[in-house]
């Protein structure tokens, strides 16, 4: 079996002025600065990015974005492009749950987003997940194979996509998935990239779990075999509670190798 690197993924959200982020990126640096065998990204708003990807240069926590346009430049006021983000960042949110409901994103607008962070050399952390009311009417593997196929229509830079599954009734709730849910799904994600793109490709990616997740109940998620990590909202504005999560994910990769 493929051994793929375990991924902490921090995703700030609408939170942090500029000196709170450069705080919180400091403290996430410095706590997890002995820690091997993660890989640990920050992900702050873009008022923030400068900032992170200062307090991290000397360590090996890389800084995502939390979206991006699909196009390249010109008369789009209010938006970044992915050029834009040129050494600030690695990585970069597309389709997260919050951008599909609050400002209406389609999986045709993600998989662009996708291929436009691809093409500048980022790394897509492409975020798919069913509601509460899909999840009841026993459609949940059904919807997000689809959502997952469409997000990544036209997607071909293989070996820099990650994938978060995020269920939006455990997003913010306190009410994680199951671990059993969350490998059920994130297998049935593996097997929809393998569709796509073989074997090889979904054997190598990299598919996280987020919703709800702290430093108490990650340990389970990272035990599961096709979750390699977490992409983690509340839990990620507090440095220690961020750096627990990661402890945990470390040990157990270390176990396991
Ligand atoms: P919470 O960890 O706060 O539930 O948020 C998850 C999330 O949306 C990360 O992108």
């Amino acid at each position: 079996m493929t051994r793929r690197t375990p991924v902490i993924a921090g995703n700030w959200k609408m939170n942090t002025t500029p000196d709170e982020g450069k705080e919180l990126a400091i403290g996430i640096a410095s706590g997890c600065d002995q820690l091997d065998g993660v890989e640990v990204i920050v992900c702050p708003p873009f008022t923030g990015l400068a900032a992170a990807a200062e307090a991290t240069a000397n360590s090996a926590i890389s800084v995502g974005a939390q979206n991006i346009s699909s196009e390249p430049s010109g008369a789009f006021t209010g938006e970044i492009s992915a050029a834009m983000l040129e050494g600030l960042v690695t990585h970069v949110i597309v389709g997260h749950s919050e951008r599909r409901a609050l400002y209406g994103e389609t999986d045709e607008q993600i998989a662009a987003k996708a291929v436009a962070a691809a093409a500048a050399g980022l790394s897509p952390i492409v975020c798919v997940g069913e509601s509460l009311e899909v999840r009841q009417s026993g459609q949940a593997i059904e919807f997000v194979e689809n959502q997952l196929r469409e997000s990544l229509s036209g997607y071909t830079a293989w070996n820099q996509l990650i994938v978060a599954y995020e269920p939006v009734w455990a997003i913010g709730t306190g009410e994680a998935a199951t671990p059993q849910q969350a490998q059920e799904i994130i297998a049935a994600i593996r097997a929809g990239i393998s569709g796509i793109a073989g074997d090889e490709h979904a054997s190598r990616t990299r598919v996280l779990y987020g919703g709800s997740v702290n430093s108490t109940n990650i340990g389970p998620f990272m035990d599961r075999p096709d979750i390699d990590g977490a992409l983690v909202g509340g839990a990620s504005l507090k440095s220690d509670e961020f750096v627990g999560i990661v402890e945990v994910a470390a040990r157990l990769s270390a176990e396991a190798s």
